[in-house]
């Protein structure tokens, strides 16, 4: 269907509306991949900064940025070695400052990452402690523990990293012989921090002001059920209580970000603390989002439900009842840069997400994912509460299946070489052009960090920008709808019964949205007109993986 272009925003009214993280739709730049300013085959601050009328066109409202600070790059940034300094693959500092001044005057906010539960082994700190050996000061601020058994050669915990495998790695001591163990969640360059320790916790409020001063409007917190840990370093229990994990959601973890909150309310207008909150218990996840913590977290039930309209309406009743009693909105997240791109996972059998399903040459209906992510990308945008976008959804990128020379990511190392990993979704943009790079790099530039298909010539943007009824403009039209609507913005959501299949509800007196998951057409209930809709209804009725936005 054809898509009209909406009024241009007034981004005064946005940028001074203390609230505008509760309905906001936030873009996520994973700036590796999103545009090559200096054409060295890597994403870089100054292809974001030359794409931000790309941006400002597209809607947004702020952008998170994945780790840009100083790094090895051993799990893609969030290995940080210094967090005052932004990689010289990415930029300088003043190009960072640059940005976010220059997104500010295209009405848009900035998010940066912070990565509380560990750092580079890289860091000045870790090296520090490894240097002064066991006992020391300096090995206080992570966790370095004596091995088992009557050499030390048996590891402290069986604790099952988040990237599978142990959680502990062995020193050599200066004298070459086998030290302590140390322990890191996720790789082995990544050692975990001991957030007992004063240090850990005034470099974490400096770092937060440091990006505050320079005008952020908020950070993303990774892996923040985390970073408090049992320091007896028990076995985890077969069924830990509430709390009762020895490293995961310790009731010890509230106190942190109570004095983050203290830190961003120092600030003028709002600075959000933004959670990436893994946890099944919904109560346990809730209380994050106390008026005194995060602003928000990320809503992962709803991303890993498959494409079900009874999963999928549980999970939306879940989500708004679990944060209606803490008053914090929801989130709408359909992937991020861990995650198997929509259009893929929507057209496979198994079509919700678990990092452990993941496998090479699964079978995946490309086309029917296509139309499912759009009535996806409709359905959420039409939910209350904010919206994250991962780049390249709105290009409808499909997840790339890599040749396993080219896969970087630790994920897929650590599952002895089972899961294709996370590289699949992190894929550098297609701009422009008939083949890669696609205009990610200037002329003549590097090849991309990653390979592109071969086959992304119908998705660039250039080529999306001349198809009205291109998943680009579908985003675009609902972005500029979603914030045009007082409805959508502002009402609360009821449910309309429509038949087991059908996920509806209305937003107000006269907006709707209807999603059907069925195999056959349905036909609409009354309605003064037809506001948006993900494919073109078919004799006036719904078709399958549709979502239609109508005015009642
Ligand atoms: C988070 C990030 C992921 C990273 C991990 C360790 O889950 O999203 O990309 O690998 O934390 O920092």
């Amino acid at each position: 269907m054809d898509i009209e272009v909406l009024p241009a925003r007034d981004t005064t009214r946005t940028l001074h509306d203390p609230l505008w993280w509760r309905s906001a739709v936030i873009y996520q730049v994973y700036v590796r991949s999103f545009a090559d300013g200096d054409g060295d085959g890597t994403g870089d601050i100054a292809g974001v900064r030359a794409r931000l009328p790309y941006l400002r066109a597209l809607g947004v409202d702020a952008i998170w940025f994945n780790p840009w600070y100083v790094t090895p790059l051993a799990d893609g940034g969030y290995d940080v070695e210094d967090y005052r300094r932004i990689d010289p693959r990415f930029g300088t500092l003043e190009e960072a400052e640059l940005l976010i001044r220059d997104a500010l005057a295209f009405g848009i906010r900035t998010l940066v990452d912070i990565v509380p539960n560990h750092l580079s082994a890289q860091h000045p700190w870790f090296q520090q402690a490894l240097a002064a050996g066991p006992g020391s000061p300096e090995r206080e601020r992570f966790w370095f523990h004596p091995g088992k058994g009557e050499h030390g050669d048996e590891i402290p915990t069986h604790w099952t990293s988040s990237f599978q495998g142990s959680t502990w790695t062995r020193t050599t001591d200066a004298d070459g012989t086998p030290g302590e163990w140390y322990l890191h969640l996720f790789t082995p360059e990544q050692p975990d921090l001991n957030w007992n320790h004063p240090d850990v916790r005034r470099e974490h409020e400096d770092i937060l002001r440091f990006w505050f001063d320079r005008g952020v409007a908020g950070v993303r917190i990774d892996s923040a059920a985390l970073p408090v840990k049992d320091p007896t370093f028990p076995e985890v229990p077969d069924r830990p209580g509430p709390g009762g994990h020895p490293h995961l959601d310790r009731d010890g973890i509230h106190d942190i970000y109570r004095s983050w909150r203290a830190v961003a309310d120092e600030y003028d207008g709002a600075r959000v603390l933004v959670g990436e909150v893994w946890l099944d218990d919904a109560e346990r996840f809730a209380q994050y989002l106390r008026p005194d913590e995060m602003h928000t977290a990320f809503n992962f039930d709803f991303m890993t439900q498959p494409w079900n309209a009874a999963r999928m309406r549980g999970s939306i009743e879940r989500t708004l009842a679990e944060h209606a009693p803490v008053g914090a909105p929801a989130t709408w997240v359909l992937s991020n840069h861990d995650i198997t791109r929509p259009v893929t996972r929507y057209g496979r059998a198994d079509s919700g997400f678990a990092f452990d399903r993941k496998r090479f040459g699964t079978p995946t209906d490309l086309a029917r994912g296509t139309s499912r992510a759009r009535a996806a990308a409709l359905l959420v945008a039409a939910l209350p509460g904010s919206m994250y976008i991962y780049q390249g959804d709105e290009l409808g990128l499909p997840e790339v299946e890599l040749p396993r020379e080219v896969i970087e990511d630790p994920m897929h190392f650590r599952s002895g070489g089972v899961d294709p990993g996370r590289d699949g979704c992190r894929v550098p943009l297609p701009w422009s052009g008939a083949e890669s790079p696609y205009g990610f790099g200037t002329d003549g530039a590097h090849v991309p960090w990653l390979p592109q298909p071969s086959d992304w010539a119908s998705l660039t943007v250039e080529a999306q920008e001349r198809d009205p009824a291109s998943m680009l403009a579908l985003y675009r039209a609902a972005i500029a709808l979603r914030r045009g609507s007082g409805d959508l913005a502002t009402e609360a959501l009821a449910w309309l019964d429509l038949g087991a299949d059908v996920l509806a509800f209305r937003r107000g007196e006269h907006t709707a949205s209807l999603t059907n998951f069925g195999p056959v057409p349905i036909t609409l209930p009354a309605h003064r007109g037809v506001v948006l809709s993900s494919a073109p209804l078919e004799e006036g009725a719904l078709p399958p993986d549709t979502t239609v936005w109508l005015d009642l």
